[in-house]
């Protein structure tokens, strides 16, 4: 047994000698492998007598774990000595700030519907929410498209029941008549939120997206209270005055309806925003349908009012200048960490 005991010491001897972890490592499959002294032993049992066969393999077992505590404990001295050095050398300050933890950041379209909040609630306006899964009756009924609209089509709705009872809101519009149930006139209200659309996505279109409405009812609402509210928020957008224009527009909801388009904020002479025209569409409007407000428990005898649909998503694109509406839900950091 003399040679055993000559390969167990040679083995603790160099593993406390070991100068660093790389070593260490390399020394511990060496010792603890087929070919060091534990290996060997277990090879050795075969050939054995057998009656010292279940001593040789308990002792192979005893040098095992103690050649696994002297690794251990060699590990632990070598860090502890690499500890040592970095606090008593010059590198190490205790007195620096511990790394920052990562932040996030607010979402594009959170800052712009934030900022809308922000100018809307300064002039006397509610900030109302609305279920994004919706019934048919606020989506569509209220809201003076009746059953057989071609409107009901052209906006590829998600239907949530075979009866098609419950749908993904299309547009926020439908927070106008939850607003009516809820305030009684005179009041002002927008309604922020996401709407669903069955769409072939592409770089200007999205199954989901983001939408604004706004819905004022008063006595004697004209077109006039539409364009100055309008420019105000122009106004807040861009930080300077903006001139705008009415086309006519059609929407069951309101009468009139307009398509309200501001003059490109970009340019003067026509750019690739504004498709070299000056002009960008911003948002379709008009003064409330005498049944919406009927539909809503108002009496439009007394009663008028203005709504406008504001499209979140292409307004934060156009604030910003992103060129695929995509990127808006993506959730790709390298797109978000832009606006951080
Ligand atoms: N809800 C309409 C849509 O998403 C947009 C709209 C048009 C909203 C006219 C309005 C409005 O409030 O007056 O297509």
């Amino acid at each position: 047994m003399q040679e055993f005991d000559d390969l167990r010491r040679t083995a603790l001897e160099r593993v406390t000698a070991a100068a660093d972890l790389e070593e260490l490592r390399e020394l511990e499959r060496e010792v603890l492998g087929k070919d060091g002294p534990v290996g060997r032993l277990l090879a050795s049992i075969p050939a054995l007598p057998p009656e010292s066969r279940r001593e040789t393999g308990q002792r192979a077992n005893t040098l095992k774990r103690e050649l696994e505590a002297a690794v251990l404990e060699r590990r632990n001295a070598i860090e502890e000595a690499a500890l040592e050095a970095e606090r008593s050398g010059g590198s190490f300050d205790p007195t620096l700030p511990a790394p920052k933890p990562r932040r996030g950041s607010l979402h594009p379209i959170t800052r712009v519907t934030r900022e809308l909040e922000d100018l809307f609630t300064s002039m006397g306006w509610h900030v109302l929410d609305g279920p994004e899964v919706e019934l048919e009756r606020y989506n569509f009924d209220a809201l003076n498209i009746p059953r057989d609209h071609p409107a009901r089509d052209t906006m590829d709705t998600f239907r949530c029941d075979p009866e098609g009872k419950l749908v993904l809101r299309t547009h926020t519009s439908p927070g106008q008549v939850r607003a009516m149930e809820r305030l009684r006139p005179p009041f002002r209200a927008i309604v922020p939120g996401k709407v669903f659309r069955n769409e072939t996505v592409d770089a200007s279109h999205e199954h989901t997206f983001h939408q604004m409405e706004g819905l004022c009812v008063d006595r004697d609402v004209s077109v006039g209270h539409l364009i100055g509210t309008m420019k105000t928020l122009l106004r807040g957008i861009f930080g300077k005055d903006i001139e705008v224009r009415l086309r006519p527009g059609y929407f069951p909801f309101v009468e009139p309806g307009f398509e309200l388009d501001a003059r490109c904020p970009f340019c003067t002479s026509g750019c690739s925003v504004c498709k070299q025209s000056t002009w960008i569409e911003l948002l379709p409007c008009g003064m409330v349908h005498p049944n919406v407000l009927r539909a809503g428990g108002i009496d439009p005898e007394q009663w008028t009012g203005f709504a406008f649909g504001l499209g979140l998503s292409r307004l934060t694109m156009l604030r910003y200048g992103i060129d695929d509406v995509r990127l808006l839900l993506s959730g790709d950091l390298r797109f978000l960490e832009q606006f951080a």
